[in-house]
């Protein structure tokens, strides 16, 4: 048990040091995503909102990071804006975790 814990630290640690600065973190990313998008967009990419894009299909997200990351600065509708909550670079970790949910 010990063990285990110690070696997913130093798994954790090395991923953390291996990720080159400003590359997108997906870990990061899901953890926001659930914080503030998985009420809307359900926590598998599955909206449980009527008429929320479902990103399990992609839906919304056939656009490059950069257009992303204004949309969702700004909000759509619904869609809550973000500016001010969230900074840049967790944005494209959102965006980056939304693209595994496919
Ligand atoms: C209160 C519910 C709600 C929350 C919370 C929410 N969304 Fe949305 N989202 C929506 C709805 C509804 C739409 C569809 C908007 C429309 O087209 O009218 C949408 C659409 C989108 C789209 C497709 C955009 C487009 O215009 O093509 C993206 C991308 C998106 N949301 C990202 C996010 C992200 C990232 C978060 C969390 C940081 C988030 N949303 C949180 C409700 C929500």
């Amino acid at each position: 048990m010990k063990k285990s814990i110690i070696l997913a630290t130093a798994m954790l640690l090395a991923a953390s040091i291996a990720a080159p600065a400003g590359a997108s973190d997906i870990n990061k990313g899901r953890a926001a995503y659930t914080k503030h998008c998985a009420s809307c967009h359900g926590s598998n990419g599955k909206p449980t909102m009527a008429g929320a894009a479902d990103f399990s299909r992609g839906q919304g997200l056939m656009k490059s990071d950069k257009d992303l990351v204004k949309r969702i600065e700004r909000g759509n509708r619904a869609c809550p804006a973000y500016r001010g909550i969230l900074s840049e670079q967790r944005i494209l970790d959102v965006i980056a975790y939304t693209r595994t949910l496919m």
